[in-house]
């Protein structure tokens, strides 16, 4: 079992997509362990997003991140992080297949739809960035 942390960035929450991605997620056999809505702040958007703070679109993907609520979860399963990012497909949406998330509901890489955990400590950091153990049941 592992666990994996996922984020529905604004875009996704503004037009409607949390049913379907979440719906996605529980078909396939996921078990939601923890969720919220929130908005995240500055700070939280930075710490998130720290290993990036040196790229040129650090500054756009902090003012997206917290241009309006996005919806957190952990969800918990056989090879969660890799098994989501194959569902969320390839970070840039022209190189995301159909059936993916990002191939099905996106088409630019600044407002990609959907936030996945990378790696196994990517996981671990997030997770405990955005819910207290008590909130993980
Ligand atoms: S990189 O460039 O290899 O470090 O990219 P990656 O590790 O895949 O993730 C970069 C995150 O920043 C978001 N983002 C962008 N990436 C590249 N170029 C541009 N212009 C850009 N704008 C935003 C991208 O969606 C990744 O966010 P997450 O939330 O991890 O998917």
């Amino acid at each position: 079992m592992e666990r994996t942390f996922v984020m529905i960035k604004p875009d996704g929450f503004r037009r409607g997509l949390v049913g379907e991605i979440l719906a996605r997620f529980e078909k396939k056999g996921f078990r939601l362990v923890g969720l919220k809505l929130l908005k995240i702040s500055q700070d939280l958007a930075e710490k998130h997003y720290a290993e990036h703070r040196d790229k040129p679109f650090f500054p756009g993907l902090v003012a997206f991140i917290t241009s309006g609520p996005v919806v957190a979860m952990v969800l918990e399963g056989p090879n969660a992080i890799a098994e989501v990012r194959k569902m969320m497909g390839a970070t840039h949406p022209k190189d995301a297949l159909p059936g993916t998330i990002r191939g099905d509901y996106a088409t630019t890489i600044d407002e990609n739809v959907i936030h996945g955990s990378a790696t196994p400590e990517d996981a671990q950091r997030e997770i405990a960035l955005f819910f207290r153990p008590e909130e993980l049941l």
